[in-house]
């Protein structure tokens, strides 16, 4: 298994003040920013794009960090190729519209990891012809769109099943959970063979920003 990283989530940030907020969280040992773009059309609300990701390029480069773009776009076959030039992984979902496969092998042939995400309503056996095109199974332990939602326990099933599939068809990929993590649901996560613990609320809303991070590995 994997050693376990934590990757802030900014959608919680406070965009007035973000490269400062990138800035703490780094310095506080996280290494992997995970970036939430949303369309309106997947999910409802439309969040940050392919510019403020640019922006925050040297900040996070310059730190040893890596950009972890989360694609919540209803074409990520359009969208992605915005973004292989300063991301370090770039994860689409199996719910969008779209050639699945194809769009992995496309992030991968950019020079970037691949992540395939899901959400809580789909069933896992969606992805299971997808496993070795895939660097990042990104399990959506909330519904996307929105910060601050509570963990949905039934989603473990997925990281279990991401796994032992993991384990049988001797795969390397991570497996990255997003979403209402906190102190208790990354340890019920990591249980379960998750490595990546995405946090937005519990790392941007704390006092000791450094302290929690801590508290997730
Ligand atoms: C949900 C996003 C998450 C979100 C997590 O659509 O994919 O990355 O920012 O936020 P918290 O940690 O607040 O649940
Ligand atoms: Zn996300």
């Amino acid at each position: 298994m994997h050693d376990v990283r934590v990757a802030p989530s900014i959608l919680s940030a406070d965009f007035a003040r973000l490269g400062a907020q990138v800035k703490d969280v780094m310095d506080a040992g996280a290494r992997v920013i995970h970036v939430d773009v949303m369309d309106g059309h997947f999910v409802p609300p439309i969040s940050i794009g392919a510019l403020i990701v640019d922006a925050l390029r040297e900040l996070v480069h310059g730190r040893d960090g890596v950009l972890d773009v989360h694609l919540m776009v209803e074409r990520p076959d359009k969208f992605f190729p915005r973004f292989t030039s300063v991301a370090t992984s770039i994860s689409v979902h199996v719910e969008a519209q779209h050639d699945v496969a194809e769009t992995l092998s496309r992030i991968r042939s950019a020079g970037c990891k691949a992540g395939l995400a899901i959400s809580p309503p789909t069933p896992v056996e969606r992805i299971e012809r997808f496993l070795d095109l895939f660097d990042i199974l990104l399990v959506l332990t909330v519904n996307p769109g929105f910060g601050g939602q509570a963990f949905i326990p039934a989603t473990l099933e997925k990281v279990r099943a991401g796994a032992e599939w993991r384990a049988k068809h001797n795969l390397d990929y991570h497996i990255e959970v997003d979403g209402g993590i906190n102190a208790a649901t990354a340890r019920a996560s990591r249980e379960a063979g998750a490595d990546v613990m995405v946090a937005g609320t519990f790392i941007f809303k704390a006092n000791d920003v450094a302290g929690e991070i801590a508290s997730l590995r």
